[in-house]
């Protein structure tokens, strides 16, 4: 009885506290234009109840008035907050730059889930707030981007690729595309990352190996929102995922071993992969207080792991899907990858010479992630002070969402925005400004030049090897249509692809 009334007294105090935050609307704020309310409820329940992707609530209750005005405030039930949201480019550059006024959320103003804080914690170069903080993570973590890889990584993965492709189109020539630059993506950043293979490519013929399944269930765990808005079912019998816990304790058992290889072999002669080349920027800092702890180093190895990952497969799936609805796009690409790496028919991995001269294979990965970006927005940003921003004064306090979804379909900065035109970027400067997959300023993506090489390689290699259309008939016929995963990423739902081999 007792805890009957606790919870009854738990959901009235908290419908309170969301109706008083929803009647205070400061004077700063009432400047800004309101998401229609209609909207505003829709946004709320399709999101955190119907639990749909962040990008279908977008496409369905942001965007018109994001276009309409370029930024907007909406009440979001679960941070119980006034959210200002940003589609207007000169805007969110500002926000992108001003770091010190606009700063990610701090420890104790992030929801987490548990499962989330036990894999990849605060403590990284994703989270970590204050510009020295997020300083010391990036100086370490920038030279390893910055060496560059061998085209061969992406290269030898995407050979191994096509190969269980060609296997599995034996049965049928319809792949769910998705599934197989998923498992691309995984070799790819594990082995970059500390030369670890998941296994992800063997495991589509055979069964998943055991790394692999640890990391699907903790990045399954991570995404259920459920356990995100309401921490206490961790603690509720019925409710709780211990074997979540297991494997999360796995992988950072398994990572951690390999950072100790690295770290206690003097002679290391392995890989160099980003873990060496971290460790050697750690050993060149003579300030020995600013070197990462073992644990903040493991951190980012993981958060490289799970940001890398989703992001290139889902770009990757993208870029299929967008070159399978425009095939005279794709053979315009085949055409280059003809030119450039020649038509032999065998596999080629082109060398980094080849892979400057692929401007348009570039230019369709830059369109690709305009209209489809892996990421729709940005993390949250919080105002440190009173200030203002363009037109509009900002309060300290007040929550800011950068709309990159929204703001790659402006109608004032992008004509017909829904169409797919890679000839858009055929001249950087005209694009310059109004373009954010990657965000800006110095929290720009540090992945940024890996994901696109990853790209570049593969989409080169696989329009050398393949035709392919959109599999008829499909729920993409209008639009790239999308299922819930971590972070809002904007992962293809069931996107089936009828592939022909061309040698
Ligand atoms: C298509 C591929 C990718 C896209 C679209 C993408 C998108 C983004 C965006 C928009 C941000 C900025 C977020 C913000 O300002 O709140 C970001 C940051 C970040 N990305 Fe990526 N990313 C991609 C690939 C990668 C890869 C391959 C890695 C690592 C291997 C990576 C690691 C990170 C990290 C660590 C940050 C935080 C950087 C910081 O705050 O200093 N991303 N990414």
């Amino acid at each position: 009885m007792f805890i009957i009334y606790g919870v009854y007294f738990c959901l009235f105090y908290s419908l309170y506290y969301i109706i008083k935050k929803f009647f205070i609307i400061s004077p700063e704020l009432r400047q800004i234009p309101s998401l229609p309310l209609i909207q505003t409820i829709l946004f709320n329940l399709k999101f955190y109840l119907a639990r749909e992707p962040l990008l279908g609530v977008i496409r369905h209750c942001l965007i018109e008035s994001l276009n309409k005005h370029g930024i907007l405030k909406y009440f979001d039930t679960s941070k119980k907050e006034w959210i200002i949201a940003i589609s207007k480019p000169e805007l969110m550059k500002e926000v992108f730059h001003r770091t010190d006024e606009f700063q990610k959320l701090g420890k104790n103003d992030q929801k987490m889930a548990k499962a989330e804080f036990e894999f990849i914690g605060y403590d990284n170069l994703l989270y970590e707030i204050k510009d020295v903080a997020h300083l010391r993570h990036r100086k370490v973590s920038n030279p390893a981007f910055t060496h560059g890889f061998p085209p061969e990584l992406f290269g030898n993965l995407a050979i191994e690729l096509f190969e269980v492709m060609d296997k599995v189109s034996e049965k049928s020539p319809t792949l769910e595309i998705h599934h197989f630059t998923k498992s691309f993506s995984l070799d790819v950043i594990g082995l970059a990352a500390f030369d670890c293979n998941f296994g992800g490519i063997k495991g589509i013929l055979t069964t998943k190996s055991e790394l692999e399944k640890a990391y699907d269930t903790t990045i399954d765990g991570m995404s259920d929102m459920k356990y995100v808005i309401f921490p206490i079912l961790e603690k509720i019998p019925g409710f709780r995922r211990p074997e979540l816990f297991n494997r999360i304790n796995y992988l950072n058992g398994v990572m951690l071993d390999i950072i100790k290889e690295h770290n206690d072999d003097d002679d290391y002669d392995g890989p160099r992969d980003l873990l060496y080349y971290m460790l050697k920027a750690e050993e060149a800092r003579d300030d020995l207080k600013s070197r990462l702890t073992t644990e903040e180093l493991l951190n980012n190895m993981k958060l490289f792991l799970t940001t890398g990952h989703e992001t290139s497969s889902i770009s990757l799936a993208a870029a299929i899907y967008f070159l399978g609805m425009n095939q005279e796009c794709q053979e315009k690409a085949r055409e280059e990858a003809i030119r450039i790496m020649g038509d032999e028919k065998k596999n080629i991995i082109p060398n980094s010479k080849q892979i400057k001269e692929l401007k348009y294979i570039n230019m369709v990965i830059k369109e690709t992630l305009r209209i489809h970006p892996s990421a729709p927005i940005t993390t949250v940003r919080r105002t440190q002070k009173d200030t203002r921003l363009g037109e509009y004064a900002i309060k300290e306090g007040a929550i800011l969402i950068l709309e990159i979804y929204a703001s790659h379909h402006f109608e004032e900065s992008w004509e017909e925005s829904y169409k797919f035109k890679p000839e858009r970027f055929a001249n950087e400067r005209d694009t310059a400004n109004k373009y954010f997959p990657f965000g800006s300023g110095s929290r720009i993506c540090i992945g940024m030049n890996f994901s696109l090489n990853e790209q570049r390689v593969f989409l080169a290699m696989l329009v050398r090897k393949y035709s392919w259309k959109v599999t008829e008939p499909n729920i993409h016929k209008d639009q790239l249509q999308v299922k819930p995963t971590l972070y809002g990423f904007a992962a293809p739902k069931n996107l089936e692809i009828d592939f022909k081999r061309r040698y």
